[in-house]
């Protein structure tokens, strides 16, 4: 399973480069505007700094909801590096744009993606990723992780190519959940994936491992 960053902080995206974990980041305008990233120029050279540090698939939002808005947003987002992927909401507007954007061999990731029939439709526009968010249906007492299930189940039976892109992920646990439905890729908090890390075994165990030593070697 692929760790993409669901952030626009560079600092992060950074941190998790440097821990050598980060395949790749997604994007959305919420997460753009936490980092008070004003105006399209400056958006879209944020953009080039986050392909700069990632090397791998990163995730821009369209913001026009109609096809022929999404269709010229989205060209234009290519066009700023080859490891932009166009993200586009599961609308009807939205999926006419992934498959055109299939057609071209532009990648595109679906996203605000809560049933499996919107992932079905995704599937066969032709979408690079689909987005399923998790925590979003985990607020409103549905089974987020269950949904990743049935999207893989119905991904893996028919064949289709789309990857499952866990997203809206909150916590260390979800990231678990979903590598075990094989979800293909989490998008994730840093601090989700920091808690793989722990575990009070690994820190007694080097906290003896450190004693002994030093009973030894002073
Ligand atoms: O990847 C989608 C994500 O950014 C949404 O997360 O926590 O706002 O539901 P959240």
């Amino acid at each position: 399973m692929k760790f993409f960053l669901d952030t626009a902080n560079l600092d992060q995206i950074r941190e998790a480069y440097a821990m050598g974990v980060l395949d790749g980041v997604t994007t959305n305008p919420s997460l753009m505007a936490k980092e008070g990233i004003k105006g399209k120029d400056n958006q879209y050279k944020h953009y080039i700094d986050i392909c700069n540090i990632v090397g791998g698939d990163v995730s821009a939002e369209v913001i026009a909801t109609d096809y022929e808005g999404m269709v010229r947003e989205g060209e234009e987002l290519a066009a700023l590096n080859e490891h932009i992927v166009i993200k586009l909401p599961c609308t009807e507007a939205g999926i006419k744009a992934v498959k055109y954007f299939a057609g071209k061999g532009i990648k595109t990731n679906c996203t605000l993606v809560f049933s499996l029939g919107q992932a079905l439709l995704a599937a066969k526009a032709g979408a690079t990723y689909v987005s399923p968010f998790v925590g979003r249906l985990d607020d409103i007492s549905e089974d987020g992780v269950g949904l990743i299930e049935d999207i893989v189940e119905m991904y893996n039976y028919y064949g289709f190519g789309t990857m499952v892109l866990a997203a809206s992920i909150r916590h260390t646990r979800h990231i678990i959940d979903c590598l075990k439905a094989g979800a293909d890729v989490a998008t994730c908090p840093l601090p989700a994936i920091k808690g793989l890390l722990k575990h009070p075994l690994t820190d007694s165990g080097l906290a003896k491992f450190l004693e002994d030593y030093h009973k030894v070697n002073g």
